[in-house]
């Protein structure tokens, strides 16, 4: 017999490695291509030029680009059904996410077999209907399934202790019904079942974990209330006196309840109102001045920069993401600024974050590394801090707090509609007054440390409305010089000439302006090309000297009463702030004191009005 030449024997396996290697990818890119036809969303700007489809959006492949291993397609606005042979032919897959998509229909049961890779497994919040396949249950290497919000029936299958590393299961609000199996899963802890429609006793295996994974079904047993014997939530049998005594005791609990909830609504409603005219004049309370003060510490002893794949971490924020992860996160749009546009960005973990993603940078890496350690430093109550920055050739991006709320700007011209809530003079002077201190803090780091683009829609709100002042020291990055009429329409000063060189005093100006806006309710911007090219300071000027100061206040000022001499007051600033002389204006510390003196009044005056029945001598003056 024939030795096989050992030459040849090696040759054909090369080839054969090589050409399943080869064939893999390619037919993971045909199965992409396939799958993104197939169903609606987003445009994804594939280079279908490229024969290797790893640098696609969303898509990721092993080290050796052989195939690809990871699929992440949140929130694309992906619809219709999921497609058979297209993604179950993408066999080395280990994480798929079509999470926050509408994809509807059952899922299809040909999906998984030929996926026994796969670990991770993103289906929540689409439209899926039907049963979960029995041959998800044969992919033994699942780690984390989520299917919560969507539309799927069925009971959930006790083959569930299939996976046997799985940490993550997440079902809720589905249509799930019947008994809850008895999983015995000793890896799992995220675990969730809430709002199905599952009945009967929760197993043994799962009475560790806590109420709310239950909720919303109709389940008794640890660590719910115990079970009747039926598999039913108890309730006690009980003879007709009990029962009369219980409906005359619930009648006189029910009066006392009441009772005590009119008293209780009485003093939240005080409380409300004081907290409002607080918000001005009070501290901080000693919890979040020794957490800040311990932040600054540790930024001070030098180890401040915690470094994630390339993404540059400041202070101690707790957050525990890399690049890779934000870059996968879904993305909504929140609007497009001048430096550049800003996302809302939710991470598989659940975080969300704003991301605003720099055009235009003409600034040189040293220059911009070291100008993002500046502003990383910046600590105050009243701005938004930079938590995170990414920098590269091609792509600078920077991360900060994500707040609902959104921008002044939003809120005082978006929505003029039925449902929007006016914003009343004591939120106004409240918000005046914490974006002042923000700017007079920016201001108080070194005599040329400016903000350099103050307007309505850089101060952000937080949920109790709060302004927390943004987008600081952004200006001097260099990126707007080419497009500087758009950078801070009608709240430029007179002698700024170079958007990326603005003083503290034409802060002060741009500050100035915005006090105009919030007691007109007008845009400065839109104020700009109405009125004949005449800007808003120049607007309340003339109308204040024809002494006709109550038309220029916006009509929805003008209900609250006894606010008109603080109303006129805060004009005042915002004149001294508007001059057109850099040198008459007022620093931002002394614009802090006055708004400061202007809000303490109101403080007084409001409990006045509030303790109506309250020996009034006891007051404060
Ligand atoms: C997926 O695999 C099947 C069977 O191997 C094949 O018939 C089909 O064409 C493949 N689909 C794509 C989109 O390549
Ligand atoms: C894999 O593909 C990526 C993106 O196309 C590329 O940057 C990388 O160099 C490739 N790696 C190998 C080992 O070919
Ligand atoms: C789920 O199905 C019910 C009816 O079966 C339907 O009314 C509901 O709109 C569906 N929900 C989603 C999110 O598709
Ligand atoms: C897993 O579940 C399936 C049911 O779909 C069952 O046939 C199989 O034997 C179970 N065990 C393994 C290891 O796949
Ligand atoms: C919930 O389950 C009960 C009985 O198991 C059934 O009668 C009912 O229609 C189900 N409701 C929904 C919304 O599926």
């Amino acid at each position: 017999m024939r030795q096989p030449n050992f030459l040849l024997l090696l040759l054909t396996t090369a080839v054969l490695l090589l050409s399943s290697a080869v064939s893999d990818i390619a037919s993971d890119r045909a199965a992409l291509i396939s799958f993104r036809s197939a169903v609606g969303g987003r445009v994804l700007f594939w280079d279908l030029s490229n024969p290797i489809p790893c640098s696609w959006a969303g898509v990721s492949c092993s080290a050796d680009n052989s195939s690809v291993v990871e699929l992440h397609f949140p929130g694309m606005g992906l619809s219709g059904q999921i497609p058979s042979n297209t993604i179950s032919n993408i066999t080395n897959l280990q994480t798929l996410s079509l999470r926050y998509n509408s994809l509807s229909g059952p899922i299809p049961p040909d999906l998984f077999p030929s996926l026994t890779s796969l670990r991770n497994l993103y289906l929540q919040h689409n439209s899926f209907t039907g049963q979960i396949p029995d041959t998800l249950f044969s992919l033994t290497s699942l780690v984390r399934v989520n299917l919560a919000e969507n539309n799927l029936s069925g009971s959930i299958s006790p083959n569930f202790n299939n996976f046997t590393r799985l940490g993550t299961l997440y079902l809720q609000s589905n249509q799930f019904s019947g008994s809850i199996p008895d999983l015995n899963l000793p890896t799992l802890d995220q675990f969730d079942i809430s709002n199905n429609n599952l009945t009967g006793e929760i197993p043994k295996g799962l009475s560790g974990k806590p109420r709310s994974s239950f909720s919303g079904n109709t389940l008794c047993g640890e660590p719910l209330n115990s079970c009747d014997g039926n598999g039913k939530p108890r309730k006690n049998k009980l003879s007709g006196g009990a029962i009369a005594g219980i409906i005359i005791g619930s009648v006189l609990g029910f009066c006392l309840i009441l009772l005590l909830l009119l008293c209780l609504c009485r003093v939240i409603l005080v409380k409300k109102d004081k907290k409002e005219v607080e918000i001005p004049s009070g501290g901080r309370n000693d919890e979040t001045s020794f957490a800040v003060a311990k932040t600054e510490k540790e930024k001070n002893g030098g180890n401040v920069l915690n470094v994630k794949n390339g993404l540059v971490f400041f202070g101690n924020t707790g957050w525990n993401f890399d690049l890779e992860e934000l870059l996968r996160a879904s993305a909504e749009v929140l609007g497009k600024g001048t430096f550049g546009t800003v996302y809302k960005a939710v991470m598989e973990i659940g975080l969300s974050v704003a991301v605003k993603r720099l055009r235009d940078i003409s600034m040189g890496e040293k220059e911009f590394r070291a100008k993002m350690d500046e502003i990383g430093k910046f600590d105050h109550e009243n701005i938004v801090p930079l938590r995170a920055y990414y920098y590269n050739r091609d792509e600078k991006l920077l991360v900060f707090d994500y707040l609902p709320i959104g921008s002044l700007s939003a809120l005082l011209h978006g929505n003029k509609g039925a449902g929007r809530t006016p914003l009343n003079w004591e939120t106004r002077a409240a918000i005046a007054l914490g974006a002042a201190r923000g700017i007079s803090y920016l201001h108080s780091q070194s005599s040329t440390t400016s903000h350099g683009s103050i307007k309505s829609s850089n101060i952000l709100l937080t949920k109790s409305y709060e302004p927390r002042v943004s987008d600081f020291g952004l200006a001097q990055l260099g990126g707007i010089s080419s497009a500087p009429n758009i950078v801070i329409g009608g709240y430029r000063a007179p002698e700024v000439t170079n958007p990326s060189k603005v003083s503290q005093k034409a802060d002060v100006y741009s500050f100035g302006v915005l006090l105009l806006e919030l007691l007109t309710g007008k845009a400065p911007t839109h104020a700009l090309m109405n009125e004949e090219g005449v800007d808003l300071p120049r607007w309340v000027q003339s109308v204040v000297r024809e002494e006709w100061t109550a038309e220029v206040f916006d009509l929805e000022l003008l209900r609250y009463q006894n606010v008109e001499e603080d109303m006129v007051q805060l004009l005042q600033i915002a004149i001294d702030c508007t001059a057109q002389y850099p040198d008459k204006r007022p620093s931002m510390g002394k614009v802090v004191s006055l708004i400061e003196g202007i809000c303490k009044k109101d403080l007084s005056g409001d409990i006045e009005e509030e303790s109506i029945g309250v020996d009034s001598s006891t007051l404060p003056n």
